[in-house]
């Protein structure tokens, strides 16, 4: 049976031709060197993907990387549209390359991404930022070879952001930046359309890549020496609908699972109310499978659940919640919350609150909320002041660092396993590796030990950092 949602063949072999043909173009333009690329992405993992894909393409086409768009050639923002701040950032930092291009007026200025999926922001660019000569979207990732072939010899500015079901590219190039751990995106788009959210109108209706291909897109990592795979979706939950192998997501983690190598597996983002008995036995059963669980929230509250179209309420959370806990002894969870929904009350706000406390979460991602052009909720009156919600946002906050805190000291004088990561940021000697649960402990250490996977007793439960020394002690985790 045909393969559905993949782009064709042909048509990635077209874009492989555009790509030779940029690369002659490239060549002759800058003889004595390579030309130099710069590509900033924002948002989440699932952009960071595309961004290793975007990298990928730019490579074949003879461009080097630089860390900054003073000296590119190419200067690329992979945009975020989930929430205004993330978008004020990229129409600053815009407005910035301005002067660059001055300098060099051969430069190619380009943005991609979730923004450019929305109409206002493109007419917004095409009128405000008339240098921008390339403006690609979500959908056409695959074609950045045409499309940049088109930017360099034609005299016009590029847009290219086609509304469509999406399609899913196998086989493009990948840059890979992360070291020992990888992303690998087993599904795009979202159907749930809450009601805040902007995900569904930029990214499409969800569809997933075959098993398949996810499973030799695993098997090359694992071969290149990475540790740790990190399986991407907006709802990995509702995995496989549509294709045609029929496996679901616990069925797709067995598999992963029974990989050969020396690597563990993680996942984002599952959605509670797609969150089976069947995968969190699956978790429990799967040793390569990290005992974590991103389960987002976003409100403790029934009526605020209800207008967010969550599709779940606060007891089936906690239920699950509870099921996930009793299936996966030392399951760690973690969660998104969004504070200050339209019409929401502080008395509202307080079940979320009580939620918190009542799961006892390793982290949050917390959000005071964004309106979304386009969205359900925006239509909403909107009676509390940003100034209120920063309140309660700040109460949130405060409430997790207590619960976390608690958590850490516990942590104290206990063995865990850590993938060791790299050098921890703020410098020096210390190792930093995460723990099973996602947990960032930080530990002196030789750098040959990045890559690995060691046992280290946490010796100081400090304010934001966990430290700890390496031991030949048998880890509790
Ligand atoms: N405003 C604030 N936060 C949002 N998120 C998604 N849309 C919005 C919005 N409009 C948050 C949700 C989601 C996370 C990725 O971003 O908590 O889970
Ligand atoms: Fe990711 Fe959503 Fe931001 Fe797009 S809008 S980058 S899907 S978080």
């Amino acid at each position: 049976m045909a393969k559905l949602h993949n782009v064709p063949p042909e048509e990635l072999e077209r874009q492989r031709q555009y790509a030779l043909r940029v690369r002659e173009l490239l060549a002759a333009k800058y003889p004595t060197r390579a030309p130099r690329a710069f590509v900033h992405t924002y948002g989440c993992q699932g952009n960071v993907a595309d961004g290793e894909r975007i990298e990928g393409q730019l490579e074949e086409m003879g461009y080097e990387f630089c860390d900054s768009p003073e000296n590119a050639d190419f200067a690329l923002y992979n945009t975020c549209a989930v929430r205004e701040h993330a978008e004020d950032r990229v129409f600053g930092n815009v407005g910035k390359l301005k002067n660059y291009k001055q300098k060099n007026p051969d430069m190619v200025l380009a943005l991609c991404g979730c923004m450019m999926q929305q109409a206002h922001v493109r007419d917004r660019i095409y009128k405000s930022y008339p240098y921008v000569n390339l403006v690609f979207g979500t959908h056409v990732l695959h074609r950045l070879p045409e499309l940049l072939y088109e930017t360099l010899t034609g005299p016009r500015r590029v847009v290219c952001a086609p509304d469509s079901p999406g399609e899913i590219a196998e086989h493009l190039p990948v840059r890979r930046t992360g070291g020992v751990k990888a992303w690998l995106p087993i599904m795009y788009g979202c159907d749930n359309f809450c009601s805040y959210c902007v995900v569904p109108y930029v990214r499409s209706r969800e569809r997933s890549r075959e098993p398949e291909d996810v499973l030799c897109e695993a098997r090359g990592l694992i071969a290149s020496g990475c540790r740790e795979i990190t399986l991407l979706g907006q709802n990995v939950n509702s995995y496989g609908k549509g294709n045609v192998s029929g496996l679901n997501f616990a069925g797709l983690l067995r598999e992963l699972n029974a990989l050969p190598g020396d690597f563990k597996l993680r996942f984002m983002t599952s959605h509670p109310k797609d969150c089976t008995h069947e995968l969190l036995e699956t978790i429990a059963a799967c040793d390569k499978v990290s005992k974590h669980l991103h389960l987002p929230v976003q409100s403790g509250n029934d009526r605020v659940l209800a207008a967010m179209n969550r599709r779940y309420t606060r007891a089936q959370y906690l239920d699950l919640v509870a099921d996930a806990k009793a299936t996966v002894p030392g399951l760690s969870l973690t969660s998104d919350i969004i504070v200050g929904f339209p019409g929401e009350t502080y008395a509202e706000f307080c079940d979320t609150l009580s939620l918190v406390e009542a799961v006892g979460y390793t982290s949050l991602f917390t959000f005071i909320y964004s309106p979304r052009v386009g969205t359900a909720a925006a239509k909403l009156p909107d009676p509390v002041s940003h100034k209120e919600k920063t309140e309660w946002f700040a109460q949130l906050t405060a409430l997790q660092e207590k619960i976390a805190a608690g958590a850490r000291a516990q942590m104290r004088g206990r063995t865990y396993t850590v993938l060791v990561e790299g050098r921890a940021k703020a410098g020096g000697a210390l190792l930093a590796g995460r723990t099973d649960g996602n947990i960032m402990l930080e530990f002196p250490g030789d750098p040959a030990l990045i890559g690995t996977y060691q046992n280290v007793r946490v010796t100081d439960a400090g304010h934001w950092t966990l430290l700890g020394e390496r031991t030949t002690d048998a880890p509790e985790r």
